[in-house]
């Protein structure tokens, strides 16, 4: 039995910074309000001409092989995550195969939106405990710009996420005491609507449907979230799946050297940070420059982390998530 070890990290954002002002030019919003409630200052949005899912997840990925001193070729398999991919069908993972150049290895994609990342090394790890595979990519990428609501009806949306990607490589670890410990998933499909893009989709509302109705105030085109009710659940999972993973390796709370909190909400990682008595230095927080990047987030925030020397070799470290589904995961880590 191996383990496996995130062997280099990278991350790719787009240069168009947007701040709060700009976008209270477009819609009422003011820099006061998202700054009190989400503590988010500014964010990327993609220029278009530039820019998608797939390129960004591709020069992330350049990056985390690059530092994990590995060739191209060394790829065994792929895993993308991400809410907004560059088409419907087929998935942003084979596009990555081509444009990376990779041998015609396996290329698979997760929809798990901001626990997707999570989810996403999960399923690498098995791949490597196991020994089918040697080194992957793992990839967490998206462009939310695109399909946000940037009118006054969708700012308790549009003004929290942001584009981005963050990529990892998964490689084998002959020492069992080292890299990925464990990781814990979870779900509850019974809150499925209560952050969720409805539309287009093969349940209620297929692109067809639209263009026949060509309604301009459907509001399925665009994410929806109960913002208070994801927030009371997410402090609650949060903690859960902390204290899971920790259990689950006999580990305390006081272990923890950082913990890489999903960036939903800077007032949720201070809460979390608050209950588990954690100091700013054991807690990585970067919303306030990027936004949600949903399952860019974490990679994001981990390459950041790891590029200023706040994580070190032997270093526990606890990867958190929660977004919809609902779903939330987390993985420990000794680094
Ligand atoms: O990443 C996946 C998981 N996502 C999360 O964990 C997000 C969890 N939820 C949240 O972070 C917060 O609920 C939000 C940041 C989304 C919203 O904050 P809130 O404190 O729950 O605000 P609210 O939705 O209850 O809205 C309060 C007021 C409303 O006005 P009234 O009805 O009190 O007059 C909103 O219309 O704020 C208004 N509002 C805004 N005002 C200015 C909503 N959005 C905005 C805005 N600018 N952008």
């Amino acid at each position: 039995m191996y383990h496996s070890k995130i062997t280099g990290l990278g991350y790719y954002v787009p240069d168009n910074v947007v701040t709060n002002d700009d976008l209270s030019k477009i819609m009422e919003t003011n820099d006061e309000w998202i700054q009190e409630r989400t503590g988010i200052k500014r964010r990327r949005h993609v220029n278009t001409a530039e820019d998608t899912t797939t390129s960004m997840g591709v020069k992330a990925a350049e990056v985390a092989i690059q530092r994990a001193g590995i060739s191209k070729d060394d790829i065994d398999f792929v895993i993308f995550a991400t809410l907004s991919p560059d088409y419907y069908f087929p998935g942003p993972g084979v596009l990555v195969q081509r444009d990376l150049g990779l041998k015609t290895v396996g290329a698979l994609d997760v929809r798990n939106q901001c626990s997707g990342f999570v989810y996403a090394i999960s399923i690498a790890d098995q791949y490597i405990k196991t020994g089918m595979y040697k080194n992957i990519l793992v990839i967490g990428s998206e462009v939310h710009s695109r399909g946000l609501d940037f009118t006054t009806r969708g700012r308790g949306v549009s003004v929290i996420f942001g584009d981005g990607a963050g990529a990892a490589i998964l490689s084998r670890e002959e020492d069992t005491t080292k890299g990925i410990l464990s990781t814990h998933l979870h779900s509850e499909g019974q809150y499925a609507e209560e952050l969720a893009l409805i539309a287009p989709g093969m349940g209620k509302r297929w692109v067809l449907d639209i263009l026949k109705d060509n309604d301009p105030n459907d509001e399925s085109y665009y994410p929806y979230m109960n913002g208070q009710f994801v927030f009371k659940n997410a402090v609650v999972r949060f903690s859960e799946v902390i204290m899971e993973g920790l259990q689950a390796n006999n580990l305390q709370v006081s272990d923890i050297d950082m913990l890489i909190p999903h960036q939903a909400n800077l007032r949720i990682s201070q809460f979390i940070q608050q209950k588990f008595q954690l100091t700013d230095d054991q807690v990585y927080n970067n919303i306030m420059e990027y936004g949600n990047t949903t399952a860019a987030s974490i990679p994001i925030a981990l390459t950041e982390a790891w590029e200023q020397g706040k994580i070190k070799e032997g270093d526990t470290v606890v990867l958190a998530a929660f977004g919809s589904g609902f779903t939330w995961a987390s993985a420990i880590i000794k680094w």
